[in-house]
């Protein structure tokens, strides 16, 4: 038996990285899961190979920033399969550059992906997720929920902003069985940091750059994160709502650091490689 056998999962961001990453997981642990968003040629290729490994899983297109379209989702997925358990807040986008260059339009468009669509999901996931009688939500933070890092201000006040949003939903949903935490993952290599470091001339100098301030001295893989974002989303965290969990391999840790090249964890995280 899975531990989330019997379970129905919706999941933002399910075509890429993390969300991928817990899509996969997910199914393997016996959830049948939503994969949300925009591009639905990449969650029907995504949906036929956990379909050949015996999962089930519905593509569904949909933009998070619109209330209409993570309305329908979700009605799309309770009509599939019947209801819905778990709620996986993970889409989001991040624009590098300084405060003063945003347009009106940038900021409101990345507040609108990072977590308006959280307050969307969780609007219209509510009433089912009360139906299931012990339910789940996990919103994706970041490092950047507790630290601001270089030209990120709209991303890091959303990642910020989802901190806050976790404990009020915890707290308002506590007594409907539903628990809400929040994963903050570091440093992940997934499309999302590929993109960021593609922007400057030697991708791979910057990236080792700012795994010298990693203490365990590499980047996580999106299914370290997915592992942590399947905890919160079963039994094995009964008693936790409201909460935060951390996985940078201990990047908040130290106000300075400098790894002395490669760690005994380099060969460790080649051969636990991706989902
Ligand atoms: N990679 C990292 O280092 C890192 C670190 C901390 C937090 N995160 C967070 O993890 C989450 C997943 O990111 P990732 O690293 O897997 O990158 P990713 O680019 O692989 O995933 C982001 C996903 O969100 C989707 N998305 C973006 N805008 C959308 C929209 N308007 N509607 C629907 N879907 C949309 C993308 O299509 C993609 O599938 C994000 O919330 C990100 O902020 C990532």
């Amino acid at each position: 038996m899975g531990r989330l056998e019997g379970k129905i999962a919706w999941i933002s961001g399910a075509t890429s990285g993390i969300g991928e990453a817990t899509a996969r997981l997910f199914a393997r642990e016996g959830a049948k899961v939503a994969l949300v968003g925009r591009r639905v040629a990449l969650s029907r290729r995504i949906a036929t190979g956990l379909k050949a490994e015996g999962g089930e899983a519905l593509p569904i297109r949909c933009d998070v920033s619109s209330e209409r379209q993570v309305r329908d989702s979700i009605r799309q997925t309770v009509k599939r399969f019947g209801k819905l358990d778990i709620l996986v807040n993970n889409a989001g986008m991040v624009h590098v550059k300084a405060l003063h260059k945003y347009t009106e339009r940038e900021w409101d468009h990345v507040m609108a992906v990072n977590v308006k669509s959280m307050f969307f999901a969780v609007k219209h996931a509510m009433p089912h997720l009360r139906r299931a009688g012990r339910s789940y939500i996990v919103n994706v933070g970041s490092i950047s929920s507790f630290v601001g890092q270089a030209l990120t201000p709209v991303y890091t006040t959303t990642k910020h902003a989802i901190v806050g949003l976790t404990k009020s939903i915890a707290l308002d949903y506590a007594a409907d069985g539903i628990r809400c935490n929040c994963v903050c993952p570091g440093i992940t290599d997934t499309p999302m940091l590929r993109e960021h470091l593609n922007v400057l001339p030697d991708p791979e100098a910057a990236l080792a750059a700012r795994l010298r301030r990693v203490p365990m001295g590499v980047p996580l893989t999106p299914h370290d994160v997915a592992k942590s974002i399947l905890f919160l989303s079963c039994d094995d965290s009964s008693g936790i709502t409201g909460t935060t969990l951390t996985i940078d391999a201990g990047y908040l840790t130290a106000a300075e650091w400098e790894t002395k090249g490669g760690t005994k964890f380099m060969s460790g995280a080649k051969a636990a490689g991706g989902s």
